[in-house]
């Protein structure tokens, strides 16, 4: 599975926790951040995949699961902590559940918002493996 847990540089103070993310941590020069919040508990997010575009999930508030795919195995990953996150390379089918109220998705991405870079449907994608 071509993902990896990454932890992130984590402050710590009697004040309250620091956590910052430069470029040296990711394997991606990061062209944009967005986030999901107010997510009602039953919503499933993500169901695609991208072409070229890597991106970083971090659970910022709260916890989620993030289900994967390569088109051979599955794995799921439950993102919990602040100063942790989920790289998630090019090629991956991904769909994110399980949501905990208030929880936020916080996404760096190493692209700009563009709809041609994502498969959205399943066997495209499985298509697209062979
Ligand atoms: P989508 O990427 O499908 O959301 P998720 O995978 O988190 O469930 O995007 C949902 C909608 O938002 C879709 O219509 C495209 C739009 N969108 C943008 O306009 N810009 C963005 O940067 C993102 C991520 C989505």
């Amino acid at each position: 599975m071509n993902i990896a847990l990454i932890q992130i540089p984590k402050i710590e103070d009697t004040r309250g926790n620091l956590s910052v993310i430069e470029n040296d941590i990711l394997p991606f020069e990061f062209k944009r951040v967005y986030y999901l919040y107010d997510i009602p508990s039953a919503a499933e997010r993500g169901g695609h995949s991208h072409i070229k575009q890597k991106e970083f999930l971090i659970a910022l508030s709260g916890s989620f699961d993030v289900i994967l795919n390569n088109g051979l195995q599955q794995q799921t990953v439950t993102l919990n902590k602040p100063y942790e996150g989920l790289l998630i390379n090019e090629g991956i089918w991904r769909e994110l559940n399980n949501f905990s109220s208030g929880s936020v998705c916080l996404v760096i991405a190493s692209a700009v918002y563009e709809e041609s870079d994502y498969i959205r449907d399943f066997n495209a994608f499985l298509r697209s493996k062979k």
